[in-house]
């Protein structure tokens, strides 16, 4: 059937349109973090080691060149602990000085530096000293926020301090995937909380600091359903991955959101997707859905202007790429036009990049990277998400 351009569904003006990606999945040689010891462990259950990853540590600007060319006027990435913070107290101003001029290239190409502070790894020294359950720990991110403040607040777009601590605390103290690889319920209750404290804290540390930017965490959100029978356990797991920051961030400049899919669950655990459901190469269910139904859940307990910080999909599958990224901002149109305040959307991820334990199997990129020669790619849906930016607009299709 033809499509037939009726109008369009227009966005705010000065809508944010971005694409994200994390220090540790892209620059490579991050020697000096948890992940990278992790990577070399035997028994850790990765596929790589993040290696050289895209090279961006020296590549930024060719990365910066890309997202000003598609026309995306943000670009969200993360400042490295491990590089910036090498040892206990002793701070990189190498390190810093780079990600300043990062930072300074984002403004000479009119994009607007979207910083993560905290983007899953920590210093070994941290994680020597016992990680998120460090009792020092929440004044070792506040030192550390104050420090990245001072050099670099007067360039910083907007701010997010930690990334997905839910995952974080998830993947490290209860499933035992990610460092430091410990499994126990009330652990991740107590990580979790730590993690509302350290926010607090950086935040704090930060608008203490130079610059006025919005500062906020990012949150890991998944449209919950309860299978019949699952809904204790479902109200339990929504309350500790999700309500709990949802309502501590009230008061907040602003909430990133990231979602992927949709999780059902039983009385005893997660349920599959049912045979025959289209799944995306991570093995999650194909749900452009849940952006719409993750801003709508977190606008109304938080209470806060919403970004839209990571969502996308792994696919070798591009033009499937396009239809979710679509099909996921047509939704997202939807809560604006109901009084939303959502303020931009960054597409996870500008590379194909580390994905943590699966390495560099998967591909969330909208642009490719060669793993030897490390030169970029556009791929199709880079040109047509850039579209969408420069547009501010998606066509009415019927
Ligand atoms: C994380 C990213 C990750 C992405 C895709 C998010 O949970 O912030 O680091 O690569 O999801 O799995």
């Amino acid at each position: 059937m033809a499509v037939t351009t009726l109008g369009e569904l227009s966005f705010p003006t000065g809508f944010l349109w971005g694409t994200a990606t994390a220090a540790h999945q892209i620059e490579g040689s991050n020697t000096n973090s948890d992940w990278w010891r992790f990577e070399h462990t035997a028994d850790s259950g990765c596929r790589d080691s993040s290696g050289d990853a895209c090279d961006s540590w020296h590549l930024w600007a060719q990365d910066l060149d890309i997202v000003a060319g598609l026309g995306l006027n943000s670009f969200r990435f993360s400042v490295e602990w491990a590089r910036i913070e090498p040892a206990n107290g002793e701070f990189s101003v190498a390190a810093l000085d780079h990600y300043r001029r990062v930072i300074e290239g984002c403004h000479e190409r009119a994009i607007v530096p979207i910083v993560t502070l905290h983007h899953f790894t920590l210093p070994q020294w941290v994680a020597d000293a016992g990680g998120f359950e460090a009792p020092e720990i929440v004044n070792w991110f506040s030192r550390y926020a104050e420090k990245v403040g001072a050099a670099l607040g007067d360039g910083i777009g907007i701010a997010c301090t930690i990334n997905e601590p839910n995952i974080v605390a998830l993947m490290g103290y209860l499933f035992g995937v990610f460092p430091p690889k410990q499994r126990g319920w009330s652990r991740f209750e107590a990580v979790n909380e730590t993690m509302r404290r350290c926010h607090g804290a950086m935040r704090d540390a930060l608008k203490a600091g130079p610059g006025e930017f919005p500062v906020g965490l990012t949150l890991s959100m998944t449209e919950y359903e309860a299978a019949p029978g699952g809904e204790d356990r479902t109200a339990s797991w929504v309350r500790a991955m999700e309500d709990l920051y949802l309502e501590g961030v009230r008061g907040d400049d602003f909430l990133g959101v990231q979602c992927y899919s949709k999780t059902v669950i039983s009385a005893t655990g997660q349920v599959p997707p049912p045979a025959g459901s289209e799944l995306t190469d991570m093995g999650y269910l194909y749900w452009p859905q849940c952006v719409e139904s993750t801003v709508r859940r977190a606008a109304d307990i938080a209470r806060v202007p919403l970004i839209v910080t990571e969502n996308g999909i792994a696919t070798t599958n591009d033009p499937r790429r396009i239809d979710y990224i679509d099909e996921a901002l047509r939704g997202l149109h939807r809560t604006i036009s109901d009084g939303i305040d959502v303020r931009g959307y960054c597409q996870w991820s500008l590379l194909d990049n580390f994905e943590w334990v699966l390495g560099y199997s998967q591909k969330f990129g909208i642009v490719s990277v060669d793993r030897t020669t490390f030169e970029r790619t556009v791929k199709p849906s880079a040109t047509w998400f850039g579209n969408v930016a420069q547009r501010n607009s998606l066509g009415l299709h019927y």
